[in-house]
């Protein structure tokens, strides 16, 4: 049966072929694989099979479709249809792309010509330092078994540094080829000694939850900020890395190293770049078993602000989150504007960095406003329990609702000019295209 199908496809698919209208890999499908698939799917990466050469990708034809078309792969979980949707590094394929996969499969999954064949994109070697790091902090090596299921959790580590510092240049790395295997994601932040830590309601901006530093993620490079630009680094902080570690068949060991270049003693960049937990929960959490629950948080922004990345945080009943900004108004009537909401899934901790065109300009007085909604149902495949309730807590069968927002600061003047400048380019891009611009 299977064989006569595709004789059958085959037999339909050949007069395409010679009109060359058909879809093949070289020309059709490698482009798309290259652009969205190989940081995570080459060989040496965390990926459980490469997507580079045909002969890699024809094995998994079937599944690669089942996994484009229902949006799983690549992993990008943003609403397509609400709020922003140009970003700095996005993977995620167009409905025109997801039907060139489609319908490569489905009509026998053809080779093409070789000299179609896009060149294969060349990566930084992930276990090398790209920058030159000053200091070097290592997390305490985790052993990673045979078989199992996913690991998950924190590990800590001493920053040496005597006085506050600015970050010029960060990049994590594994330390060994075994290590990169194993490591799923590691995300790494300056936060408060765990064991004098205290869990508190405080929401305003500038209070620490911790500072967000960096992800480590397939294909993702140092982040190197421009000289009048930099991240604090406080002194008496500790590095914390919240890990997802997977087995990959033999014992090994995890070695997740943090790479750090400073700017000069005393130098206080014009920009500094903030990352922090935002809109907690102003309520305690509180989620019947089996129920879908609404959690909302809350923080006010004291001074003007670029929105520059958005990264929802929850654990393992985590479905969706939206982040919303309700503008300060001197009127009776309040403005709100929902900036992106992105569906939640705990094996993914995505960050969504804005386009420099699209990075959110707020005006003093702006409430970031994030709705959290966990499903503590049975519907939900990751949760371990549906008959128990949930609280809040620090365990990932606890749960969080809140945001990483990264952001720079700014005066009421440069809010204003970089407002101008941003209608200015709207204005322009508006007389070339007839859509209408949603961002202000
Ligand atoms: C950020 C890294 C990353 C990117 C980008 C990515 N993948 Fe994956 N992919 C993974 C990981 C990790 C898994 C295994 C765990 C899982 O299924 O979530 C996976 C699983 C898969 C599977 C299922 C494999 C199996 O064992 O059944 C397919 C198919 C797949 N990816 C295809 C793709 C395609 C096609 C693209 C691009 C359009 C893509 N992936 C982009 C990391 C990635």
């Amino acid at each position: 049966m299977r064989v006569l199908r595709t004789l059958v496809a085959g037999v339909v698919l050949l007069p395409g072929v010679a009109a060359g209208q058909s879809v093949t890999f070289t020309k059709d499908v490698a482009p798309i694989l290259q652009r969205s698939c190989v940081a995570c799917h080459r060989p040496g990466e965390m990926a459980p099979m490469s997507l580079m050469t045909y002969e890699d990708v024809r094995p998994w034809a079937r599944s690669v479709k089942a996994r484009v078309v229902a949006r799983e792969m690549p992993p990008w979980h943003l609403d397509r249809h609400i709020g922003i949707q140009t970003f700095k590094d996005d993977p995620s394929l167009t409905d025109e792309e997801i039907n060139t996969i489609a319908k490569w499969v489905d009509s026998g999954a053809a080779r093409g010509n070789a000299a179609d064949m896009p060149p294969l994109r060349q990566f930084a070697n992930s276990i090398e330092w790209q920058i030159k790091p000053d200091i070097v902090i290592k997390y305490p090596v985790k052993i990673v078994p045979a078989a199992g299921p996913d690991l998950f959790g924190n590990l800590y580590a001493d920053i040496p540094i005597t006085k506050d510092r600015y970050i010029k240049a960060i990049q994590t790395r594994t330390a060994t080829a075994a290590s990169r295997k194993v490591v799923h994601h590691a995300l790494s932040y300056a936060v408060d000694d765990p064991d004098t830590i205290e869990v508190s309601g405080d929401d305003s901006q500038g209070v620490d939850g911790g500072q967000f530093l960096v992800e480590f993620a397939s294909g993702k490079n140092a982040e190197v900020y421009p000289d009048d630009a930099g991240v604090l680094l406080q002194v008496g902080k500790k590095a914390m890395v919240s890990y997802h570690l997977h087995s990959v068949g033999e014992e090994t060991k995890a070695e997740i190293e943090l790479g750090i270049t400073l700017h000069p003693e005393g130098y206080v960049p014009k920009h500094i770049r903030w990352s922090k937990q935002l809109a907690q929960p102003t309520a305690a959490i509180d989620i019947p078993a089996g129920t879908v629950a609404r959690i909302d948080g809350y923080t006010v922004l004291h001074k003007a602000a670029r929105l520059i990345a958005f990264q929802p945080h929850m654990h393992i009943r985590g479905k969706r989150q939206c982040l919303e900004l309700i503008y300060p108004t001197s009127g009776s009537s309040a403005r709100t504007e929902v900036v992106n909401c992105a569906n939640f899934n705990y094996n993914w901790h995505l960050t969504y960095n804005y386009a420099d065109t699209t990075q959110p300009l707020v005006p003093a007085g702006t409430i970031l406003h994030t709705i959290s909604w966990h499903d503590n149902s049975t519907a939900n495949k990751f949760n371990p329990d549906p008959r128990n309730w949930v609280g809040d807590g620090q365990r990932t069968i606890d749960e969080m609702g809140f945001a990483w927002i990264g952001w720079h600061d700014l005066t009421d003047e440069e809010y204003k000019a970089q407002l101008a400048e941003r209608k200015g380019l709207q204005q322009k891009a508006a007389t070339t295209t007839a859509q209408p611009q949603q961002r202000h």
